[in-house]
């Protein structure tokens, strides 16, 4: 992203002119940044050549998937939906995870008869579910169980999941107690240990932290696991202040466990892959001045974009055509869904602006379009990915004809 003659481009793309072509609001994911983001990951965790499976909860296009397929990835998928647009965007069932507290009967037998590579169990009752499709079919399941290693990833109180009082996963004498009871069991093959203790983590600490129950686990229950999945997480620098995890770090203790125990590590990262490939353009609508505020009313929501509303997520928001008038005032970007949550950003002051103009929220690849809704029966905003300076729808559009 750069300004050429004061002009906003993605990957050398004016993006008024894409504005232009496909309308707004519209989603906008740049190829080059999830390339780049692809091969960074791989490279940092290098030593021990993990198996990378993307977050699909994280963005669930399919022509996006299709993309990082043929990078190489595999998948952690959460439900049945899921699953199918996996396998459908050519992901090799063998390179996919299913992860998810309350998967049904029905979902595990599918996932099953799509020979997946493993299914993350986190509680006694999926266990039962399990067998119970395990001696119906008289085969072996390959299963993770997941441990919940009751450590504070310390990220938003949302989106953490690896602390006691969260829903996900076992506890370590639950996990232990499963390995006895089951380890020889002829419909179950215990083969991973996965954990995932939150989302947008900036701090290697809480995940070295994670690495010692995972080996506190193997010690305590003197248990060979072939695979152990470190979930994802990993988080991204949204407000420009690169604070971020210590990579370095983290892959060196990893790559030290990996020695010790001889296994395969699994990563599920999905904001880390596709959060800054995402760029949601909006139109303003109009601009409603009062005594205090400057209202820039755009034609996004927050049924278009619901993390600032439900986290207070922040996203930086910046203008097509920058100019040097700076507006001493408070300037609040707004949506036209009516709540007063349908705010996306506040600051005190921002360069001049018209109605008609567009701004583009930047970082929304990840957690954006799939928590969208049509809430006020609005119409979906657009997807386009810029590949190789061209280009390309990649969702159904979508008309009204949907609502009746
Ligand atoms: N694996 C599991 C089991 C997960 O629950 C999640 C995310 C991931 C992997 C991927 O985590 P990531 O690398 O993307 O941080 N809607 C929230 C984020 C919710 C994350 C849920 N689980 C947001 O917009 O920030």
């Amino acid at each position: 992203m750069s300004y050429s003659n004061n002009k906003l481009l993605i990957d050398k793309i004016e993006v008024d002119r894409v504005a232009k072509q496909f309308g707004t609001p519209a989603y906008c994911y740049s190829y080059e940044k999830l390339k780049d983001n692809i091969l960074k990951f791989q490279n940092d965790f290098r030593k021990f050549k993990p198996l990378i499976c993307f977050a699909v909860k994280a963005n669930n296009n399919i022509k996006i998937l299709n993309e990082i397929s043929k990078l190489g990835l595999g998948a952690d998928v959460v439900s049945k939906g899921e699953l199918v647009v996996a396998l459908k965007s050519k992901i090799n069932p063998k390179k996919i995870v299913f992860s998810g507290v309350g998967k049904t009967y029905d979902e595990i037998d599918f996932a099953i008869k799509k020979k997946i590579l493993l299914i993350n169990i986190e509680s006694q009752s999926e266990i039962e579910t399990i067998l119970k499709i395990a001696k119906k079919n008289n085969k072996t399941i390959d299963i993770g169980i997941r441990l919940n290693p009751n450590v504070d990833a310390k990220t938003i109180k949302q989106i953490t999941t690896g602390k006691k009082i969260n829903k996900f996963g076992l506890t370590e004498k639950e996990v232990i107690g499963l390995i006895k009871n089951y380890k020889n069991s002829k419909y179950l093959n215990i083969k991973c240990l996965s954990v995932h203790i939150g989302s947008q983590i900036t701090s290697h600490l809480p995940y070295l932290k994670m690495l010692r129950a995972v080996q506190k686990v193997i010690d305590r229950s003197n248990f060979h696991f072939d695979y152990i999945d470190l979930g994802g997480g990993m988080g991204i620098d949204y407000k420009n202040n690169n604070k971020l995890l210590n990579y370095k770090k983290y892959s060196e203790q990893i790559n030290k466990f990996v020695i010790k125990n001889k296994v395969k590590i699994i990563f599920e990262p999905g904001r880390s892959i596709v959060g800054n490939t995402g760029f949601l353009i909006a139109k303003i609508i109009y601009i409603k001045k009062t005594s205090r505020i400057n209202f820039i009313i755009i034609d996004a929501g927050m049924n278009d974009l619901i993390r600032p509303a439900l986290y207070k997520a922040y996203h930086k928001i910046i203008p097509t055509k920058k100019n040097k008038k700076k507006i001493l005032k408070i300037h609040e970007f707004v949506g036209p869904v009516c709540e007063t949550t349908d705010k996306f950003l506040s600051v005190k002051s921002y360069q001049k602006l018209h109605e008609g103009d567009n701004v583009v929220i930047c970082d929304v690849g990840a957690y954006g379009k799939v928590l969208s809704s049509n809430y006020n029966l609005r119409i979906n905003a657009s997807e386009v990915l810029i590949k190789k300076s061209k280009v390309f729808r990649i969702d159904k559009k979508e008309g009204l004809r949907k609502f009746i």
